[in-house]
């Protein structure tokens, strides 16, 4: 009998020893994938004072405008240059789009940047601009062009260049709108961009354009900011950055690509930077910081400029949301909502305001990371 006890024990100690070292072996593992993190982002945040504050870049990404030119001028292939003329523009809107998302541009037409509605409804100058290049594949460059010119025979809506619409030419892209920008609609208080499939919730963000423009700010870039954040240097990243690109550890800070906003006399320095500086990193909102930094401009975070991830459904977000990420199937349901009366009922008066803050750290507060809106968000 105690014999058997005994085995039993043994039996026990046993399994528990190698319970343990396969635990220990995945904390392992998973520590040095941390720790690797952990290293890189605060190596990076040390240098990330350095990078803001001295010439570092402006000195290894100036070239000469000629190669500046080259680099990054393209022939129009679609445009428009009367858009913008005559009216006051409060907001030159670009969204970022590719030849074949048709239907993204729909949707975005007959919701959140739909002319019309913001004039009728809201009163502003709003101008939707699409900027693509052409369509990636050869075989199929001829139909969608031919498909794109119908398109905008019929919105007068896209300005195309003569560029390769790929994820590596993403920095041409916002050259290109920065360009158009500058020829055609300098006179705009605000210029966005935006990828063509996240949400952006006019009405609150006419209503806060309006506000900074009474404030009359002045090197105004608004969103979701990235601080000292190292670049990628995994050959099998989609974000993989060489050194010959890129040489120090820390990026500038930069916002989010997804959706920003900066005033129109940044857009003219982002616009000047771009004459002198070496285009050819393709991670495009880290070149919009570069020259940012050049010219001496650095973001402002907004909270309610989304990160990655998709802002949750409830009428106390949707009063006070700017952008949400990842909606492309949802997008009618979700203006829809976003937009009716109710949401703005529902978080009215003393207890209204107290319910919504309640709801909001509910939805908001994890104890683990959500790329949506941060906590402090709730509070406001
Ligand atoms: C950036 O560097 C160039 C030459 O290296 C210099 O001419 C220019 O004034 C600098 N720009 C700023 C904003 O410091
Ligand atoms: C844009 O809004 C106007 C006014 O609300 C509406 O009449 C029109 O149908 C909308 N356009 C699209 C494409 O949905
Ligand atoms: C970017 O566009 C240029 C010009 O069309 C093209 O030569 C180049 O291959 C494109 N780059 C990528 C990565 O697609
Ligand atoms: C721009 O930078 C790239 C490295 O990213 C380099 O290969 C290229 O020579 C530079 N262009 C000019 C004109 O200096």
């Amino acid at each position: 009998m105690m014999f058997m006890n005994f085995r039993r024990i043994r039996k026990c100690l046993c399994l528990q020893v190698v319970a343990t070292l396969f635990v220990l072996s995945v904390v392992m593992v998973c520590w040095e994938q941390l720790d690797n993190n952990i290293v890189s982002h605060a190596k990076s945040y040390t240098y990330r004072y350095l990078v803001n504050s001295y010439g570092f870049l402006n000195k290894s990404f100036t070239i000469s405008r000629q190669d500046a030119e080259r680099l990054s001028s393209h022939r129009y292939l679609i445009n428009h240059e009367g858009k913008c003329a005559g009216r006051d523009v409060l907001l030159l809107l670009f969204v970022k789009t590719s030849p074949e998302n048709v239907e993204r541009r729909r949707s975005i037409r007959s919701t959140w940047g739909n002319e019309t509605y913001i004039r009728q409804e809201l009163s502003a100058h709003v101008k939707v601009v699409f900027a693509l290049g052409i369509h990636q594949d050869p075989q199929r460059r001829e139909s969608t062009q031919q498909a794109l010119l119908a398109e905008d025979r019929k919105y007068h809506d896209l300005v195309q260049q003569d560029f390769t619409d790929t994820f590596h030419n993403l920095t041409i892209k916002l050259l290109q709108q920065f360009r158009w920008a500058h020829a055609y609609c300098g006179h705009a208080r605000f210029l966005m961009s935006a990828d063509d499939d996240i949400f952006v919730h006019m009405p609150n963000l006419v209503r806060y354009l309006r506000e900074m423009d009474q404030r009359g700010v002045r090197d105004f870039w608004v969103g979701r900011v990235h601080r000292g954040a190292p670049p990628n240097r995994h050959k099998d990243s989609k974000y993989y950055v060489p050194y010959e690109m890129y040489q120090w550890s820390s990026y500038p800070d930069y916002t989010a690509g997804a959706g920003y906003v900066v005033s129109g006399d940044v857009a003219s320095k982002i616009y000047r930077a771009s004459l002198t500086l070496n285009s050819t990193l393709y991670i495009d909102d880290v070149f919009m910081g570069i020259c940012a930094n050049v010219m001496g401009v650095s973001p402002q975070e907004h909270v309610f400029f989304s990160g990655e991830g998709k802002a949750p459904y409830h009428p106390c977000i949707f009063g006070k949301m700017i952008t949400s990420h990842g909606h492309v199937n949802d997008i009618h349901d979700l203006w829809k909502v976003a937009t009716s009366l109710k949401v703005q009922k529902i978080s009215g008066g003393l207890l209204g305001r107290l319910y919504c803050t309640v709801v909001r750290v509910a939805l908001l507060c994890k104890p683990y990371y959500v790329d949506t809106y941060p906590c402090k968000s709730a509070f406001l």
